[in-house]
């Protein structure tokens, strides 16, 4: 039994390390607690790959946090989006009149997250912002910019830290650029 996921005849090379993704994630809480002052803020976890830097996020924020669960596929196993989103799971209560912050794992074409803010503005949040662990700007086909970010990468298949290929690598520790 081996302790490191199976590479699946690719490769992993380390982008990120966990101890830079920490540090980077305590700036962000930090920062959106101040943006916020005392104010509850709802965190929007988009799953799956949001769910990991979701968890480590609303632990940086600090007070009073709710978090809601919003299931949402975008490409069916492969590498490329489709522009196609698929609502696998709705948010379990309204957002009328709350601080909501979309937590995103990674914007790329930004098309996931164009239509997640279409779909939740209309139902009246107070404010509604984005936070994003991973940004691509290199391969947007709608113009999409986050509130906050932690960390801008090149054009590159990233896995680990809740990102996945076909499932796999969610649970490598760090962020990974993945060649086939
Ligand atoms: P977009 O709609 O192209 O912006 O893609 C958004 C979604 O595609 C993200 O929430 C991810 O789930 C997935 N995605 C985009 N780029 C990558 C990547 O490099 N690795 C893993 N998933 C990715
Ligand atoms: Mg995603």
């Amino acid at each position: 039994m081996s302790a490191s996921p199976s590479n699946g005849g690719g490769q992993l090379r380390p982008l990120i390390p966990e101890e830079k993704i920490r540090a980077r994630i305590a700036e962000i809480g930090a920062q959106i607690r101040r943006d916020f002052g005392d104010r509850t803020v709802t965190c929007v976890c988009v799953l799956k790959g949001s769910f990991i830097f979701a968890a480590d996020l609303i632990r940086a924020i600090g007070g009073d946090v709710r978090c809601e669960f919003l299931g949402v596929s975008s490409y069916q196993g492969g590498t490329q989006s489709t522009g196609v989103v698929k609502i696998t799971k709705d948010l379990s209560s309204p957002i009328e009149g709350q601080d909501v912050i979309i937590v995103e794992d990674i914007i790329d074409t930004g098309l996931t997250l164009h239509y997640l803010l279409e779909m939740l503005s209309v139902r009246h949040p107070k404010s509604l912002s984005v936070c994003t662990l991973l940004d691509k700007p290199a391969n947007r086909e709608v113009e999409m910019e986050a509130d906050y970010v932690g960390f801008s990468i090149p054009d590159e298949f990233v896995v680990g830290y809740g990102l996945d290929l076909a499932e796999l690598y969610r649970n490598l520790p760090y962020v990974a650029v993945y060649t086939p």
